[in-house]
């Protein structure tokens, strides 16, 4: 594989100075992608990915044809004078139409970094990500746009996502515009939207501005603009970490339902590894950057078999509820993103598992050597040196 580009903070495809370098970067991505290409085609077709022990195929596969890949995509910032932070990191995952794949990790392991990526917002300094088969090529402006619309990301917070001057109907009348030309009656479309997403009778919130709406309002809105995109790829990034506990279930219902009606290929990014259990068919757990453990979300969830999910669900006492114990103070998340980031920082000297500091089972050899993913069934892997000790802590 090709050198990475090391990106510096907070370069995204908004901003000036990112585009002004985008024919050098877009260069180095498509070497990245000349080199891996094959690897991507050859998950798609496959739906399988090569890791210590055999090929691993995801449960996710199970709903439907697979709708996007990333294939060994990382994402690199200088974050100061030869710091280099790897946000994330060799992360191979597939989405497939009709189900659901959640992304689970404490605050700083990189779960919005690689939204961001599969998004487009920003480029990854390693591997490649196809939509139906189809590496994406930020030169090919056409295709580019295709992808933007057909992948559509909803974030956390839906009162900064939407313009306080704006009303409903005008927040979902511009994507419909934009991205659906064909349709002459706008506001039959924004109307359909909003029932979609049980925002009803409609014609009372099209004229409502987001402070006239309650947080779950807001966020249906959000996902009807997205969704007025007719996308085949919805990214939900915490979509529900920012609403009250008691209707959590409900929007989770309603994502459910979205995804089922619309066979869409979801990926559910969330602190709470409980609401994963109910909700996704397949879990990856993200630490430091990387996934070290997957597989599907009944059995990761009821077995661990790495020491770091263990400590996740150690801290979810209840899987039964929708709680978010994990995300308990701005302080506590502080203190986790600090650990995290010092689990991926550094330069090629970075060495040994990224959990070794933290983990109760480590031994010399973890703080030398990284492991990989290693297969445990057909559906899942973990990477971890000691997964016959940890088995007996799960
Ligand atoms: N633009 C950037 N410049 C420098 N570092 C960044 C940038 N974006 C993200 N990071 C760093 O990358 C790491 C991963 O961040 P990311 O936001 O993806 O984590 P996360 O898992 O989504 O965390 P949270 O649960 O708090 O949302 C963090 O250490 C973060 O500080
Ligand atoms: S490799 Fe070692 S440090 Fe890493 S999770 Fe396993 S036992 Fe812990
Ligand atoms: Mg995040």
């Amino acid at each position: 594989m090709s050198e990475p580009v090391i990106h510096d903070a907070g370069a995204t495809h908004d901003d000036p100075t990112h585009l002004q370098d985008a024919a050098e970067d877009a260069t180095a991505l498509s070497a990245a992608a000349a080199d891996t290409t094959a690897a991507a085609v050859g998950m798609s077709s496959a739906a399988s990915l090569p890791v210590v022990g055999g090929d691993l195929r995801s449960i996710a596969a199970d709903r439907g044809p697979l709708a996007m890949a990333a294939t060994g995509i990382g994402r690199d910032y200088r974050i100061g004078r030869g710091v280099i932070l790897h946000a994330v990191r060799d992360v191979s995952f597939g989405l497939y139409k009709g189900a659901v794949v959640a992304l689970v990790g404490e605050s700083g392991s990189g779960k919005s970094t690689v939204a961001r990526l599969l998004a487009g917002q920003e480029r990854p300094s390693a591997g490649t990500i196809a939509l139906d088969g189809n590496v994406i090529d930020v030169r090919s402006n056409r295709h580019f746009r295709k992808y933007k619309s057909q992948v559509q990301l909803v974030f956390q917070d839906p009162f900064s996502s939407l313009n306080p001057t704006h009303t409903v109907g005008y927040h979902l009348s511009r994507p419909v515009r934009l991205h659906q030309p064909d349709v002459k009656n706008v506001d039959g479309a924004v109307t359909a939207l909003l029932e979609q997403v049980r925002l009803v009778p409609a014609d009372q919130f099209v004229t409502k501005y987001p402070y006239e709406l309650s947080g779950g309002q807001r966020q249906r809105v959000a996902f009807a603009r997205a969704l007025a995109a007719q996308p085949t790829v919805l990214l939900a990034d915490e979509p529900v970490s920012m609403l009250d506990v008691s209707i959590r279930l409900e929007m989770l219902n309603l994502l459910d339902d979205l995804r089922s009606r619309l066979h869409l290929a979801l990926l559910y990014i969330t602190h709470d590894i409980a609401s994963a259990r109910y909700f996704a068919d397949e879990v990856l757990v993200m630490y430091g950057g990387r996934i070290v453990e997957r597989g599907p979300a009944e059995d990761v969830t009821q077995q661990p078999a790495h020491p770091y999910t263990q400590l996740l669900i150690a801290s979810a006492p209840d899987p039964d509820k929708l709680g978010s114990v994990l995300k308990t103070s701005t302080a506590a998340a502080g203190s986790v993103a600090a650990r995290t980031t010092a689990a991926n920082t550094g330069g090629p000297a970075a060495v040994g598992c990224p959990f070794a500091p933290r983990c109760p089972l480590a031994i010399d050899k973890c703080r030398t050597d990284d492991p990989a993913l290693e297969l445990l069934t057909p559906t899942r892997a973990a990477a971890c040196w000691r997964l016959d000790v940890a088995a007996g802590a799960s």
